[in-house]
């Protein structure tokens, strides 16, 4: 059953946010706020701040800001409605949720779940004879190829498609879904392939990949298309079965292949999980994020693998994670490294990978011959380079004295050509950049912010505004305004429990993390509604203007200048 926004609002209402997020990590009181390490990002000082009369947290230094809902989603890595179900029993609520029938994509699971199944019992057919051999073959024993379900898709055209169909799928449904196809008549998908299933981050099965197992001149892995549960930039396969052993270890290794992933697994190092060999996107980081360890990048010993390295490695390092990496000699892939060299060699790898720093000047060392000036000269000023994009002074000071024993150079030639960082730059770089922003998208901001808090503030706009000059931002009003039309009141805990839209999410959250600390005061309000009015008048102003110029009628004209001049006379 699911739960209504009344509801919802109840629990929250009931729970003490500050006991909750207590209940994870230490929080101590100062002033109004109680305030603790953030568990979102790599914290050394309490950054995140919580407020049990606003009903919400924020990260100073990482911008993650929500609601006691949201704070256990992502903590304990649930769905939204698994959350308040969490919430509600610690305090103590009676919640009817059936968890099984709170998802859309249902179907989407069912499907996939039977399709392994039947998968996984061809590969013990007949049929699958050969498939099956060419696993043991690859070093995969009985043991793994059940533990990650692996199967096999027979070489006949429409045996899944059509037992999905007895079970009461339409053919629309499992052309969405990616199973089936359709030319003249419904055929599968996958065909005279080993079957690897692809599970989200809750583990749900998204998705298949099929793999050639005798030559052909057919792709290696083909993959489910992109569908509504499966988006390949949002999932690390094996992520959810790595999750607890990386937060064990505090250590996640990253591969590009599912076969390394699924050999480095079964060799005892469950941490790990792969990129299915594409770049790593923003919704990766985000949950590579959520577990928040160190991240080693283990990518193929090719040319590609180490491009992938860089690449990977700046993202996730922008995103304040830990990283190190593991270049391997000899072999292509963990897989075949683990093959050649067994399991130990590979764990004493893992121990001695080098910071992502380290790597990066290993191959900015690559084929430069350092009797050359020229090829020191290059290279010294790539390093200044990679200075550039850090903020952190111990390694910049330990990398200057390294570069000025190591080449002979003066040490304040290097430090004169790193840019200085004053103080306040430390900290802007170091907490959640803050985008500048037009002063009257400040004022719009501030507006809603203070809508979100009291219906005293969204009576006035009513009365004196009732419009925003911004169309993403009038979005946001409206929901304020719907907000207060059906509960006939607000707080900011309720309104972005109310809201789902992702977008939107995004932006609200922003505008309570940039404003968390106004301390609300009528005449503040007066003053910004009269700055907004003021803006909207020059708008019109010079809307009216361009009207002008471009109007020839002297009525038309007329009119018009005295609009004008009854708009400006306003503003005095
Ligand atoms: P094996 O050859 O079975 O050992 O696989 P691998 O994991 O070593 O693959 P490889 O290093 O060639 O590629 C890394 C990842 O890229 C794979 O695990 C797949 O996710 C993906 N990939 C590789 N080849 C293809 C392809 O032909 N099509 C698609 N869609 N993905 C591929
Ligand atoms: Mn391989």
């Amino acid at each position: 059953m699911a739960l209504t926004q009344e509801e919802i609002n109840h629990i929250q209402s009931q729970a003490s946010i500050v006991d909750v997020i207590g209940s994870y990590i230490n929080l101590e009181k100062k002033g109004k706020n109680y305030f603790g390490l953030c568990p979102f990002h790599d914290d050394h000082a309490p950054s995140l701040s919580v407020s049990e009369d606003k009903k919400i947290y924020t990260c100073f230094v990482c911008g993650h800001t929500g609601n006691v809902f949201s704070f256990v989603q992502d903590i304990e890595n649930v769905s939204f409605i698994e959350a308040v179900k969490i919430v509600a029993e610690r305090n103590g609520i009676d919640v009817n949720i059936d968890l099984k029938n709170t998802t859309k994509y249902d179907k989407y699971y069912e499907a996939y779940d039977i399709a392994i199944k039947y998968y996984q019992n061809n590969i013990r057919s007949k049929d699958g004879k050969e498939a099956l051999e060419y696993l043991h073959k690859r070093g995969l024993n009985d043991e793994i190829i059940k533990e990650f379900d692996i199967g096999f898709a027979s070489k006949t055209n429409d045996t899944l498609t059509k037992l999905l169909i007895n079970k009461g799928y339409s053919e629309k449904e499992l052309i969405d879904i990616g199973l089936s196809n359709k030319g003249t008549t419904m055929y599968d998908l996958f065909r005279n392939r080993v079957i690897f299933p692809i599970h989200d981050s809750k583990g749900h099965p998204v998705a298949l990949s099929g793999r050639i197992y005798e030559k052909s001149d057919e792709a290696k892995y083909i993959n489910t298309k992109e569908t509504q549960v499966f988006k390949k930039g949002e999932i690390l396969f094996n992520y959810h079965r790595a999750i607890n052993e990386a937060k064990k270890m505090k250590k996640l290794v990253l591969v590009e292949g599912y076969m390394d992933a699924i050999r480095i697994y079964s060799e005892g190092i469950k941490n790990v999980c792969a990129t299915m060999g594409t770049a790593l996107t923003s919704e990766h980081v985000k949950l590579l994020k959520k577990i928040n360890v160190e991240i080693v990048l283990c990518f193929d010993n090719d040319q590609a693998g180490e491009k992938a390295t860089i690449a990977a490695g700046d993202i996730l390092d922008k995103a304040g994670l830990n990283i190190t990496v593991l270049r391997l000699s000899g072999e292509k892939d963990p897989d075949e490294y683990i093959l050649a060299n067994g399991v130990d060699k590979y764990k004493e790898a893992i121990d001695h990978s080098i910071s992502f720093f380290d790597f990066k000047l290993n191959v900015l060392k690559k084929n430069k011959d350092f009797n050359k000036v020229d090829d020191v000269s290059a290279y010294v000023n790539s390093v200044i380079n990679e200075l550039n994009k850090s903020n952190d002074q111990v390694l910049i000071d330990l990398t200057i004295n390294k570069l000025s024993s190591e080449y002979g150079i003066d040490k304040n030639i290097l430090l004169n050509k790193v840019i200085k960082v004053e103080d306040t730059k430390v900290l802007e770089v170091v907490s959640k950049p803050k985008v500048k922003k037009e002063k009257s998208i400040r004022l719009i901001e501030l507006l809603l912010f203070y809508m979100m808090n009291d219906i005293k503030y969204i009576k006035v706009y009513e009365k004196e505004l009732s419009y925003i000059n911004d169309d993403k931002y009038q979005l946001i009003c409206d929901e304020i305004l719907a907000f207060y039309l059906k509960y006939n009141y607000i707080n900011i805990a309720d309104f972005i429990s109310y809201e789902v839209d992702k977008d939107f999410y995004e932006n609200i959250l922003d505008i309570i993390d940039n404003n968390i600390n106004e301390e609300l005061s009528d005449r503040e309000f007066m003053a910004i509604i009269d700055k907004i009015k003021h803006i909207n008048d020059e708008n019109k102003i010079n809307e009216l203007k361009e009207k002008l110029k471009n109007t020839t009628d002297i009525n038309e004209k007329l009119k018009l200048t005295d609009e004008i001049a009854k708009l400006k006379k306003r503003d005095v």
